[in-house]
């Protein structure tokens, strides 16, 4: 891919929308409001930019890192004592965008969110081709740690290509020894989290985002109703709350069922630190070139 071609327009397209609907979010996070009212805000402004959602609009709040949802997760308010995670990323021509920040409304833990905030900026600083693995995990690993926390080890970044979120590479968030390296072209989404906890997320609770991850057909009509509606996603992680604006909410949840039990579509279960730890998280989409180019970030787009 060349600065010259079409494709790396579109890179650039994607992460601006994306940075432009994570700023967008984030004037929407206040005590009181309704997380389902905030996604659907957001998620509905890429679509407005002329991109489409690269994966379901999140918010993570407290000990939760990513995929959350609770029992009652349209009614779920945001609090003042709540850290905020809020991740989005926008699909434009295929190009993806994938940025996230932490919001600390109490004021209590910003040194939890210094934390991996500054991991990603000291990572944004050192790549260049040729950079291991292991080098960004060190540097991720020691940041968060001289500021008193742990990262998060099986939570990692990565590579993304045209339609891919993750297109193979994981990007850790502690040194792994990994001798592969990034090359020149290559764009990786680099995302530190940082925890007062283990250090570690389990699964808890009944997923709201899924993937399709095999092209197959399903007998039951129903189900197959809805993987016709899935297959517009082309392949992009979607959310539950998507479907329940084109079916009904009792048949969605059966056809999903149904779905994952034939393993055509893959489930990704709210991850919770393991000792129920506070967590942060930071995230830009970088293009490897001779520097790190940021195309989430909105003010220096090159
Ligand atoms: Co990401």
């Amino acid at each position: 891919m060349s600065f010259e071609s079409k494709e790396y327009d579109d890179w650039i397209k994607a992460g601006e929308i994306s940075a432009k609907a994570l700023a967008y979010g984030k004037s929407l996070i206040k005590p009181g409001a309704k997380i389902r009212e905030i996604l659907d805000a957001v998620d509905n402004f890429i679509i407005e930019q002329g991109a489409i959602p690269a994966f379901p609009s999140q918010i993570s709040v407290n000990s939760f890192a990513a995929h959350y949802c609770s029992d009652n997760f349209d009614e779920t308010i945001i609090t003042e004592k709540d850290v905020v995670k809020l991740d989005v990323g926008a699909c434009y021509n295929g190009a993806l965008g994938d940025n996230a920040i932490t919001i600390n409304l109490s004021g209590e833990h910003s040194d939890l969110l210094d934390a991996s905030r500054q991991a990603l900026n000291n990572v944004i600083n050192i790549i260049k081709p040729g950079i291991t693995l292991s080098e960004i995990g060190k540097v991720i690993e020691k940041t968060i740690e001289e500021k008193g926390f742990s990262p998060i080890r099986n939570l990692s970044g990565h590579s993304l290509s045209l339609y891919k979120l993750h297109s193979g590479l994981s990007v850790p968030n502690y040194d792994t020894g990994s001798k592969i390296t990034l090359e020149k072209g290559m764009i990786v989404a680099i995302e530190p989290f940082a925890t007062n906890g283990f250090g570690l997320v389990v699964e808890k609770g009944v997923p709201n985002v899924f993937m399709q991850f095999r092209k197959r057909n399903v007998r039951h009509p129903f189900a197959s109703m809805v993987l016709k509606e899935i297959k517009k996603y082309k392949g992009l992680p979607f959310a539950r709350r998507w479907l329940e604006k084109k079916f009904r909410k009792e048949l969605v949840n059966q056809a999903l069922d149904i779905l994952v039990r034939e393993d055509i579509i893959v489930a990704f279960p709210p991850l919770v630190e393991k000792n129920q730890g506070l967590v942060s998280q930071f995230e830009h989409t970088i293009l490897v070139w001779d520097k790190a180019i940021v195309t989430t970030k909105l003010d220096d787009l090159n």
